[in-house]
């Protein structure tokens, strides 16, 4: 399962409250994100969000993200996955159509390829997509972040471009990807989120782990 959204969307402490309950449930979850969640992920994230004096051409941007991509892949999702572990990963393809493809114009046929070349053809079950409007998302990163990373400050134009690109794969797959008022008060977003994610976990047959 992967959340995706843009900045100040509030998906990353969505993304905890769900683990939490999933586990409470007597599942076995694995909360990760991206790009990141190996050491060599990790590292090319601080590349990635680093502000430089060096302009970044958007190619070298998404290269270096599907490096991180398959070495989280390779390392944590697909190991995860054979153990029957629920992974729900922050950020993941979906980003990469929305930032590199519709915001910095990147074709996304070649995206698309580049992305099932580096997951080896990984696909989400489910996607929570969480849509807020550009200003509310940028007001709320700038307030709450301890500092900006080198996309946060890219100018609104280019945050409009990623929003419009979340609604336009939500609008192609919307069997995959659910759209989420991220306007709404954390809890009713946090009821909607477990609703969404239980009914999908029925349909897929998978079972708690465990029992309390
Ligand atoms: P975060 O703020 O959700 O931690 O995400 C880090 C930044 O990385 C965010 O500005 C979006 C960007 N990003 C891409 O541009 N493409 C991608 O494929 C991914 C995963 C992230």
């Amino acid at each position: 399962m992967t959340f995706e959204g843009g900045e100040g969307s509030g998906k990353t402490t969505q993304a905890v409250r769900l683990c939490r309950s999933l586990t409470e449930r007597g599942y076995t979850v694995l909360q990760t994100r991206e790009p990141g969640g190996t050491l060599v992920a990790e590292r090319l994230r601080s590349i990635l969000l680093e502000r430089s004096a060096e302009p970044m051409a958007p190619e070298t941007e998404t290269l270096i993200i599907l490096a991180a991509r398959r070495q989280h892949a390779d390392q944590v999702i697909r190991p995860a996955l054979a153990r029957g572990v629920l992974v729900i990963c922050d950020r993941f393809s979906d980003s990469t159509l929305a930032y590199q493809g519709y915001a910095r114009g990147l074709d996304l046929n070649i995206l698309k390829r580049m992305n099932a070349w580096a997951t080896g053809g990984l696909t989400p079950h489910l996607t929570l997509h969480f849509d807020l409007p550009v200003a509310t998302g940028l007001t709320r990163r700038r307030r709450e972040a301890l500092s900006q990373n080198r996309l946060d400050l890219e100018a609104t134009r280019f945050h409009t471009k990623v929003r419009a690109g979340f609604l336009a794969l939500a609008k192609r797959e919307p069997r995959r990807i659910a759209t989420i008022d991220a306007r709404q008060s954390p809890e009713a977003i946090a009821l909607q989120v477990e609703t969404l994610v239980l009914k999908r976990l029925r349909s897929l047959r998978v079972n708690p782990t465990h029992h309390h």
